[in-house]
């Protein structure tokens, strides 16, 4: 037997839970009647091209997006209220991190406005730059740069941190790195929503969302996504997926 507590989705109580979800952006619908959950503690990869509109959702779940329509739940409360700020962390594609400030004192500016400065070195410790809290950030490289918006979003103590492509840009090797940290945070109980147009990625998720203009093609692990389809590159299965829902 396999029996992974996480997996069990129909038990598990879900983190996140959108009902219906669309969002009109200007002339597009950029989400269109989703229905998904993201299930606790494990790791949710939201995947699709660019476009597709795994940006939109994202801050339609954090409480940014103007225009939501349908019901989003986020930890048991509607999606958006205050009381859900510091238990919801969000990095956003294009994560603002000082470069004129150490690593550090970037955490410390984050902690600051939300006053959690007693999570600080928790969170740069959970994203491994201990060892560099006094570097000018502007002095990091990409993978670094990267981890300390991490922190910055960790220092609340958050039950849900939510990525939007955290990996862009990365090599490989660091790519896998941060996967493996996404991993880590589930073991000591936070729940991970991840976006990216990286198929391959699916690999590191426990549980899929698979996005293409605006609709949901599929919720599945990836092992259910290869039996469904026969395929065992993750990419060729998502497009068979595609082309069996068009066909
Ligand atoms: N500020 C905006 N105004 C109007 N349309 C937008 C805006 N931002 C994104 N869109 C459109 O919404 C759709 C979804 O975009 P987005 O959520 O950013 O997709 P993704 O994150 O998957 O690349 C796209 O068609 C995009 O062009
Ligand atoms: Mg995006």
């Amino acid at each position: 037997m396999n029996y992974r507590p996480s997996m069990n989705r129909g038990d598990m109580p879900a983190a996140i839970r959108c009902e219906n979800v669309s969002v009109r952006r200007g002339k597009v619908q950029a989400v269109d009647d989703l229905t998904v959950s993201v299930p606790r503690g494990s790791v949710t990869g939201l995947l699709g091209p660019s476009g597709c509109g795994k940006t939109t959702l994202m801050r339609a779940i954090v409480g940014t997006q103007k225009n939501v329509s349908g019901r989003i739940d986020v930890l048991d409360r509607p999606a958006g209220i205050p009381s859900l700020r510091r238990d919801v962390g969000y990095v956003t594609q294009a994560a603002s991190v000082y470069g004129d400030l150490t690593v550090e004192q970037n955490v410390r500016y984050f902690a600051q406005i939300y006053g959690a400065e007693n999570g600080i070195a928790e969170a740069i410790d959970a994203v491994d730059l201990g060892s560099h809290v006094d570097h000018l950030a502007g002095d990091l490289s990409g993978g670094q740069l990267n981890r300390v918006s991490i922190a910055c979003a960790l220092v609340t103590r958050p039950q849900l941190l939510i990525l939007d492509e955290p990996t862009v840009g990365l090599d490989p090797v660091l790519r896998a790195d941060l996967w493996q940290r996404f991993k880590r945070l589930t073991d000591a109980g936070v729940t991970l929503l991840v976006s990216s147009h990286v198929m391959d990625e699916a690999e590191h998720c426990d549980e899929l969302i698979l996005m293409r203009a605006g609709g949901l093609v599929a919720q599945l692990p990836p092992s259910e996504l290869r039996a469904r389809t026969g395929e065992t590159n993750l990419e060729r299965a998502f497009l068979a997926l595609i082309e069996g829902a068009t066909a």
